[in-house]
């Protein structure tokens, strides 16, 4: 049985999240064993990753974790905590793109997912403030209103509970809303540790700061290569976001970065609901009571990873929340990332192109907490070779609806200009030297792009540009103080270590003469 001792926990960025506070890290005795042949290696030790392992550790199986960083480094770590019956993907579009037989199977997917927190939460007597509260969605224009419809109409077909309400919790003017009753909430990290613990109270393992690089397999074995040995395995998931190095993901997942403050009020007008409007990209506002005192948890501004300025996004979002809610501070702001899949659904199971027995999980749109949990059942029935219901609508070997083509499109034409003029077009005119303190910027050195930071005591941390994925360039970020690359999301801290994949490298660091 694992002992505690209280950490902040890092996560993928400098922003803090309220989660890593008070959330202690477990300590396990369980020892890896160098030699043995696991059932299961999981690679990531987030939402999925855990909730995978305790399944399988549950069910008999010997599962080894490998993780990165820590547990809940990831977005895990950086979610907004909402668990919903309803979807970004609206039931309609699923029905629209994989018929009245894929939403009715969706809508079932989202709410296992929901249960399965639930019934984790009661198992393992999992202290995490969890709550029931209703959910709002809310239209403000002509059209928001139409889609509002479809959404509601969407909903009953696949039986999931809704109706029209007049009384929304929010001082925004709106002219038509829908309610769905029993949404929740929780603490996402208090809930991780809490299946962590039992993960390991079952003897399973979590290998911390083991970052994969890459996996060899040989008459059906799995070795898994990592900078502190191999662990060998019959099955290996990828439970990290996206699979990495290159694989077809990195052609239908869009990498997004997504927006949250956690404000307090001069006036007790918290809502005691889950509330989102419509808008594009969307805001949404839901309370939380941490260590006794009430947080508006807020957020939304979501942008492609790379595609925009992270300062103005939480500039703007500040901006809107204040139009409406009597802000006395500004207690957090983090950001974090998601997935968007190209045709709406996730793609759970069989890696695709991969040697059989290795399988992933990404392309959970906003909706990670249903969906990480729901992976986590699916994946757990496939590595024991047990059907799933669920296996054919989220199979990554699925072929894609034709309405979906658009789409896919404009995600890898995004992706074909940053490969082509990120690599040949010179644009950079600023010199090292006006590089001001706590800032970074790609700069052009002596004919060389050089990713360059600033850091407050004047030293430059100067990097190669080029992702180490697929050779795109990469952005700066100078809110979580990171390099983001635009194509495909991976995400490098100030001295070029991998903070996100799909990169396994770290960015090459370039001496320079200012140090
Ligand atoms: Fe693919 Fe950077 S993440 S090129």
């Amino acid at each position: 049985m694992g002992k505690t001792t209280n950490t902040v926990l890092a996560r993928d960025g400098a922003l803090q999240a309220p989660w890593q506070y008070g959330a202690a890290t477990i300590i396990s005795k369980a020892l890896f064993d160098t030699t043995a042949i696991y059932d299961a290696l999981i690679v990531g030790g987030g939402i999925t990753g855990i909730t995978t392992a305790l399944f399988l550790q549950k069910a008999g199986k010997k599962v080894v974790i490998a993780e990165a960083h820590k547990p809940g480094f990831g977005t895990t770590g950086g979610t907004s905590a909402h668990i919903n019956t309803f979807a970004d993907t609206t039931y309609a579009e699923v029905a629209s793109a994989f018929g009245e037989e894929g939403a009715q199977l969706f809508a079932d997917a989202i709410n296992e997912g929901f249960t399965t927190i639930k019934s984790n939460i009661d198992t393992y007597q999992i202290d995490c403030d969890y709550e029931i509260n209703p959910g709002y969605l809310y239209a403000e224009t002509g059209d928001e209103a139409k889609q509002l419809d479809e959404i509601y109409n969407g909903a009953l077909k696949v039986g999931v509970p809704v109706n029209y309400t007049e009384e929304v919790p929010t001082p925004v003017e709106y002219l038509k809303a829908l309610v769905f009753d029993r949404q929740a909430q929780f603490h996402p990290l208090k809930y991780l540790r809490g299946l962590q613990k039992a993960y390991r109270e079952a003897g399973g393992i979590v290998l911390e700061n083991t970052l994969v690089t890459g996996i060899e397999t040989d008459n059906g074995v799995h070795t898994a290569h990592s900078p502190t040995g191999v662990i060998r395995a019959k099955t290996v998931i990828y439970a990290t976001h996206m699979p990495p190095n290159i694989n077809l993901f990195n052609f239908e997942c869009a990498p997004y970065r997504s927006y949250v403050l956690g404000l307090k009020l001069k006036t007790d007008t918290y809502p005691d609901a889950l509330v989102y409007d419509m808008q594009e990209p969307y805001h949404y506002f839901r309370t939380q009571v941490l260590n006794g005192e009430k947080l508006l948890i807020a957020g939304g501004n979501d942008h492609k990873t790379g595609h925009a300025d992270p300062e103005k996004a939480f500039a703007d979002l500040e901006k809107y929340i204040r139009k409406y809610y009597n802000v006395s501070s500004v207690k957090y702001r983090w950001s974090s990332q998601y997935y968007v899949p190209v045709d709406g659904l996730p793609y759970i199971g069989q890696m695709p192109l991969a040697a059989d027995g290795i399988y992933c999980a990404t392309g959970y749109n906003g909706n990670g907490m249903m969906l990480g949990s729901i992976a986590g059942k699916i994946l757990s029935d496939l590595v024991r070779r047990r059907p799933n219901r669920y296996q054919d609508l989220f199979s990554p070997s699925r072929i894609k609806p034709v309405d979906s083509f658009s789409e896919f499109v404009k995600e890898n034409v995004d992706v074909a200009y940053h490969f082509i003029a990120d690599r040949f077009h010179i644009h950079e005119t600023d010199s090292l030297k006006r590089l001001q303190r706590g800032t970074g910027k790609v700069l052009e050195v002596d004919g060389e792009k050089i990713a360059a930071y600033r850091d407050e005591k004047g030293a430059v941390h100067a990097l190669s540009p080029v992702c180490t994925h697929a050779a795109c360039i990469v952005n700066w970020n100078g809110e979580e103080k990171s390099w983001d690359c635009p194509c495909h999301g991976a995400r490098y801290d100030i001295d070029g270590n991998v903070l996100t994949g799909p990169a396994t490298k770290n960015l090459p660091k370039i001496s320079s003469d200012e140090n």
